[in-house]
């Protein structure tokens, strides 16, 4: 069988809590099957990529590079932080494009793609992953590599209108075409590449999901809604009821309702709406005071960029203005805790919390929405209160769906979730375990894996 090589900029190591959406699956996707995992070790050096850092766990083998401080801004917190994060997520007035950062972003995936072909056997299968590495296929090719490359994208995908908005879009996009596949989370994103690639570039659509670029090569896309592994979560969940930090937790919230949020520390999770929307709650169902509060998780991420340091203070100012004019001596509305926690402890948390809030603005898919979901007691299950422009929408539409920005439809949703029937969650929460339970990790990995390596690569077609 042949051997997968994952490339991907941010790669969870062993016994390293990873707080991205990225690293949880590619971690749980690699598990059971096992391969090379290229990336960036993290941290910063004096030379990108000088040092080769090999680590074996299990079967899977891990090879990182370091990063030199320059690299490391222009290309991570630069080029791929600052524009393509924001675009991608719709956010064109938090784009801030710089010349230097995009040459950066350029020369890390160039000596991404000397470091990793030196890896690369005959038979590997290639799975790239996300917008820190758009145009590395095109660099593997002209590395030699001949293999089937797959690249997955793990953000949104916003519309044409909007991708062209960004300085030399074509120079970064058109080399997508140097995949054999291109995945996608939902059918939103897909028909975007399809319009960018077809008024933009001058593509074509063939059968099969497959587009014929301008220079005659083509690649299939196709959607693949990434997800958990849905029977760790299960397991974990049933196993941490009986841990300490449950008990503690349990102890704490005594016998009121629990809201749990657990987010990266990013503008594109609607935080701000969301302790809003809670506020909204509190104000408008007085009998809501003293009975329920909101536990948010928030791990900082990309500290170096600046719009996430303000996130940072304005969430600061607001979880402080509305436990200031709510709280009771015994009681504190917003629990709003800025680490991260291993996947065993949240699946604790997760279960023993009513609502699970989950509120982007947008996001390529939300893992924490199905991570809740898998977490619930089947007995007794609490309710999740989702975004409609989070990718789980589309499958976990047995959610309450909110638009986020829509103060008052949030706190109407919190309300009917803490006071819903166990007969309406349990038919709720069964319709969205059965889709976790279909489409699992392994589905997902399996779909993709499938849909790279057959039907064999369509020679160009000749006109
Ligand atoms: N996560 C974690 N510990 C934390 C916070 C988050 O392990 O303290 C995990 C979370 O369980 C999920 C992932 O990080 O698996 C976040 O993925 P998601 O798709 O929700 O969002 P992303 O961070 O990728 O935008
Ligand atoms: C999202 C991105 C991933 C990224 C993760 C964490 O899930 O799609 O590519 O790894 O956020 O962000 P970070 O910048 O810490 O890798």
């Amino acid at each position: 069988m042949s051997r997968l090589v994952v490339i991907s900029n941010r790669v969870a190591l062993p016994k390293q809590t990873q707080t991205g959406g990225l690293a949880s699956a590619m971690n749980a996707a690699l598990q059971e099957m096992g391969g090379l995992w290229f990336g960036w070790s993290g941290n910063i050096a004096a030379e990108t990529g000088k040092e080769l850092h090999e680590v074996e766990d299990g079967h899977i083998s891990y090879a990182t590079i370091d990063m030199s401080k320059a690299d490391h801004d222009d290309y991570y917190s630069g080029f791929a932080n600052r524009a393509l994060w924001p675009l991608f997520h719709y956010r064109a007035d938090l784009v801030d494009y710089r010349r230097d950062h995009l040459e950066g972003y350029l020369r890390v995936n160039r000596i991404f793609a000397k470091r990793v072909a030196k890896l690369i056997r005959k038979d590997d299968i290639i799975w790239v992953h996300d917008y820190h590495l758009l145009p590395l296929a095109a660099m593997l090719r002209e590395e030699g590599v001949e293999n089937r490359i797959g690249f997955f994208l793990h953000t949104p995908l916003p519309a044409a209108g909007l991708l062209i908005t960004l300085p030399r879009h074509r120079e970064l996009l058109e080399p997508l075409a140097s995949y054999d596949l291109v995945g996608l989370h939902t059918q939103r994103d897909l028909r975007a590449l399809e319009d960018y690639f077809l008024h933009e570039l001058g593509a074509a659509m063939r059968t099969g999901g497959r587009i014929r670029a301008a220079n005659g090569r083509i690649f299939r896309a196709g959607v693949f809604p990434i997800s958990i592994d849905t029977a760790e979560a299960v397991e974990l969940a049933h196993r941490a009821e009986d841990s300490g930090a449950v008990a503690k937790l349990k102890a704490s919230i005594d016998d009121r309702a629990l809201i749990i949020g657990v987010d990266r520390l990013d503008y594109s999770k609607g935080l701000p709406e969301r302790f809003e929307g809670f506020a909204r709650l509190l104000r408008d169902h007085k009998e809501m005071r003293g009975r329920v509060s909101l536990l948010q998780i928030a791990p900082p991420s990309r500290s170096d960029v600046p719009e996430y340091r303000s996130l940072r203070r304005e969430l600061e100012r607001s979880a402080g203005h509305i436990n200031g004019q709510y709280a009771e001596p015994d009681w504190v509305p917003i629990r709003y805790v800025n680490k991260s926690f291993a996947h065993k402890v949240l699946a604790g948390y997760f279960r023993v919390a009513k609502v699970g809030l989950v509120t982007p603005l947008r996001d390529g898919m939300n893992l924490v929405a199905k991570e809740y979901v898998a977490c619930q007691d089947p007995q007794d299950p609490g309710v999740l209160v989702l975004s409609r422009f989070a990718g789980a929408a589309q499958e976990l539409d047995a959610a309450l769906l909110v638009n986020p920005s829509d103060l008052d439809e949030v706190s109407e949703a919190l309300k009917r979730a803490l006071e819903m029937p166990l007969k309406e969650r349990r038919m709720r929460w069964q319709s969205m375990m059965d889709v976790l339970e279909r489409n699992d990790i392994t589905t997902w990995r399996n779909a993709f894996l499938h849909a790279l390596t057959e039907p064999p690569r369509v020679k160009p077609e000749i006109y």
